[in-house]
């Protein structure tokens, strides 16, 4: 595919940051992309995860990077590192990620701050410190959020908050960056198994230990019910780490990037859902994922997660 002009594709080439890239999206998107003739750089936090890529990467384009998005010195490190290698960039995929699950009374402040350190703040260091080699070559941004940066659902408030920022960093990024010819567009995924959803439920048990007691009885029951329902979706989603990373290549590639690629039904409509219905029908729709939790907090038993409980992947 390396070079093949497609209409209404520019040709594959030139060098891709993708952080994440250790496990799941981010894994998958480099190893596509490097298969589609990008020269790819790994973002990983560890050494061993590099070596693994390298060891699966089948055509000698893929180097591995060491970077945690929360540190600068690492950002600007990886950042000399790009300049070295390859002078300038022609994409730049932000799609690390974690998600702190939980009852928003339930998640205190160092937790919220960490969703928000990684989802939001790290993605724009990295974009500050890679932007000079991205103007070299009027190169791309591409943005990993979910179908969550458009609706806040219960239980996923601080991961909601984080993608709703890293939409509106999308948004102002594009608006202020076009004159330089750099683009930029959002990925937004809806549910696809990967292993962010066990880590999603070792984080939920962590905010209910780390939460009073009494607060976090409140909510168990309801908690615990929605988080099954969730684990439930990514297993039955029909959504691959291959489709996504199918969008990330048409986001790098298509001579008139769109701001917005959905990727699964789920996000999609969850997006359109977004949009179209006022807040108390949306109220309503996500009301009974919360139903049993009474007002004097007995924590019911039995919760149950409605059919159209939300994903922490953004799927509805
Ligand atoms: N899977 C879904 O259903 C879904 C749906 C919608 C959106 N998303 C979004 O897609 C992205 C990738 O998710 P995934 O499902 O592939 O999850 P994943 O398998 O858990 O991968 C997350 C990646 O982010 C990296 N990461 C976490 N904190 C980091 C930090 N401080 N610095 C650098 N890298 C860091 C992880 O590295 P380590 O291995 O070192 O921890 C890992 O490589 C996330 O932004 C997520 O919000 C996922």
């Amino acid at each position: 595919m390396s070079g093949r002009t497609v209409r209404g594709r520019l040709p594959a080439g030139g060098a891709v940051l993708v952080t994440g890239a250790s496990s799941g999206l981010g894994r998958e998107c480099a190893l596509d992309l490097e298969n589609r003739g990008f020269q790819v750089l790994a973002g990983v936090r560890r050494d061993e995860d590099g070596e693994k890529l390298l060891a699966e990467s089948l055509h000698g384009r893929l180097h591995y990077t060491v970077v945690d998005i929360t540190d600068d010195a690492s950002v600007r490190a990886a950042a000399e590192f790009a300049e070295r290698a390859y002078g300038a960039l022609r994409g730049l995929v932000n799609n690390a990620g974690i998600c702190v699950p939980g009852p928003l009374e339930c998640v205190d402040s160092e937790q919220f701050r960490r969703q928000l350190d990684v989802n939001v703040v790290g993605h724009l260091g990295v974009v500050r410190a890679h932007l000079p080699l991205l103007r070299r070559s009027r190169g791309r941004i591409v943005n990993v959020t979910s179908g969550l940066g458009k609706a806040a659902v219960p239980y996923l408030g601080a991961y909601s908050t984080a993608q709703f920022a890293k939409e509106a960093l999308s948004d102002a990024l594009r608006r202020e960056l076009g004159p330089s010819g750099v683009r930029v567009s959002v990925v937004a995924p809806g549910a696809i198994l990967t292993p962010i959803w066990s880590k999603v439920s070792a984080a939920g048990e962590q905010v209910l230990r780390d939460a009073p007691a009494g607060v976090a009885e409140r909510y168990r029951a309801s908690f615990l019910a929605f988080m099954e329902g969730n684990g439930q979706q990514a297993l039955a989603s029909r959504t691959s780490p291959e489709d996504f990373a199918r969008a990330v290549a048409r986001a790098l590639t298509d001579t008139r990037p769109r701001a917005r690629y959905w990727v699964g039904a789920d996000a999609r409509r969850m997006g359109r859902l977004a949009r179209l219905l006022p807040d108390a029908l949306l109220d309503r729709r996500f009301g009974g994922i919360t139903a049993s939790v009474g007002a004097a907090g007995s924590g019911a038993a039995g919760a149950a997660v409605p059919a159209t409980g939300a994903s922490p992947a953004g799927g509805e």
